[in-house]
C-alpha cells in the first residue's frame, strides 16, 4: 500500500494536462467512486492497527494533493476560456439589429393626419368604443326608427340594447359639446365597428378621424378651406378637391369630398373608376338641432364637422386594394412600412 501511495503521489506531481477533458479523465482515475485513491481508502480497514496512524496521514495527504492538482488545472483551463477584458475593442461598431419594428400603417397614417390638423390649431381628443345609444345616434339627430340608422349596421350589446359598439367617431362630438364651452376645435381618431360582411372593400372594424369646429362665426368657406389645406398637405400640393351635396342626419348642409385621383391626376384610371375623382370624407355644417341636443346655444354658435375613414386614406396613400390586410398582421405586409 505504501508503494501504491508513493506511485500515485509521483504521478500527481508529474501530471500536467493538455485539455479540460484530460483533467476530468484524471479526476475520474484518482478521485471518483472507483478511483485509485478512493480504493486505497477502502483498503485502509485492512491496515494493521499500529500502522493506521501513519497510513491515515499519508492517505489524507494523497487525497488532498490529487484534489489540489485537479482544481488548479481546472481553473487554468476555465480562465483561458474567458475573454480577457484587455482584448476588447470598445470602439468597434455593434452588430446591426437585423429587424427593427415599425408602427402599423394605420397608426402611421393616423399620426400624419393628426399632425396636419394640430398644425392649424386642432386639439386631439378621444372618446369611447362602447357607447350609449344617445351619443352614437339620438343626439346626432338619428332617433330610433330613423332610416339613417340603416346606413350603419350596428353591433348591440346583447343584454342591453341601449349600449352599442360605436359605429362612428361622430359620437365623440356629442361628448365634447356636452362637456366643453365653445370655441371647440378638435379631432378625434379612433376605432369603430359595423356589422358588415368582411370583404376586400369593407370590414366589421375600422378607424375614423372626426373633426369638429364650433365658434361664433364658422362658415362653410372655413370648412372647405380646412379640407383643401388637409388634402394638399396629405396628398400633394397639386391636389384638387370637389364637394358633392350629400346627406348626414347631423349636418346641414352636408357634403362628400372627393380629391383629384392621386394615380392618374384626374385623367381617369381604374382606381378612380375613370371618373378622375376619389371620395375621401363626409362633412357639413353642424345641424343647429345637434347643438341644442348637446347644450350649446345654436343662436350664438355655428360649426362644421367632418369624418374620414383612416383605412380608406391609407389605401389611397399606399395603393392597397384589400382592407383585410390591415387586420391580418401578416409580417410580410407590415414589413413594408417604415415609421420614424
Ligand atoms: N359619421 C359619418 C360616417 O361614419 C362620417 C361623417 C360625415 C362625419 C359627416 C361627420 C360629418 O362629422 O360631418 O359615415
Amino acid at each position: 500500500m505504501k508503494e501504491k501511495i508513493e506511485t500515485i503521489l509521483q504521478e500527481i506531481e508529474n501530471f500536467s494536462a493538455q485539455s479540460k477533458e484530460q483533467v476530468e479523465e484524471y479526476r475520474i482515475k484518482w478521485l471518483s467512486k472507483k478511483g485509485e485513491v478512493t480504493v486505497l481508502f477502502d483498503d485502509f480497514k485492512n491496515v494493521a492497527p499500529e500502522l493506521k496512524r501513519e497510513f491515515g496521514a499519508k492517505l489524507n495527504e494523497l487525497k488532498n494533493k490529487a484534489q489540489e492538482k485537479i482544481n488548479l488545472l481546472k481553473e487554468k483551463f476555465e480562465s483561458q476560456n474567458q475573454i480577457s477584458f484587455q482584448n476588447i475593442d470598445l470602439s468597434l461598431l455593434a452588430e446591426p439589429i437585423a429587424e427593427i419594428g415599425s408602427l402599423h400603417p394605420i397608426n402611421i397614417v393616423k399620426k400624419e393626419i393628426t399632425k396636419i390638423f394640430e398644425d392649424i390649431g386642432f386639439t386631439l381628443s378621444e372618446g369611447r368604443e362602447i357607447e350609449d345609444d344617445w351619443h352614437n345616434f339620438t343626439a346626432l339627430n338619428t332617433p330610433e326608427d330613423h332610416p339613417a340608422r340603416d346606413m350603419q349596421d350596428t353591433f348591440y350589446i346583447q343584454t342591453n340594447p341601449e349600449i352599442v359598439l360605436r359605429t362612428q367617431t361622430s359620437s365623440v362630438q356629442v361628448h365634447l359639446m356636452e362637456n366643453n364651452k365653445p370655441p371647440i376645435r378638435t379631432i378625434s381618431p379612433g376605432r369603430v365597428y359595423r356589422n358588415e360582411t368582411v370583404s376586400a372593400r369593407s370590414h366589421c372594424q375600422f378607424h375614423q378621424i372626426e373633426g369638429l369646429y364650433i365658434d361664433t362665426n364658422v362658415s362653410f368657406a372655413d370648412l372647405k378651406q380646412t379640407i383643401l389645406y388637409f388634402a394638399q398637405r396629405f396628398f400633394g400640393a397639386e391636389t384638387k378637391i370637389r364637394l358633392r351635396p350629400s346627406f348626414f342626419p347631423f349636418t346641414e348642409p352636408s357634403a362628400e369630398v372627393d380629391i383629384s385621383c392621386t394615380i392618374c391626376k384626374g385623367k381617369g384610371c381604374n382606381i378612380c373608376k375613370h371618373s378622375g375623382w376619389l371620395e375621401i370624407l363626409g362633412c357639413g355644417m353642424v345641424d343647429p338641432q345637434v347643438l341644442t341636443n348637446c347644450g350649446i346655444d345654436s343662436t350664438k354658435y355655428k360649426g362644421f364637422a367632418f369624418g374620414m375613414g383612416i383605412e380608406r386614406i391609407a389605401m389611397l396613400k399606399y395603393k392597397i386594394t384589400d382592407i383585410r390586410l390591415f387586420f391580418e398582421n401578416d409580417i410580410r405586409f407590415l414589413k413594408q412600412f417604415q415609421s420614424a
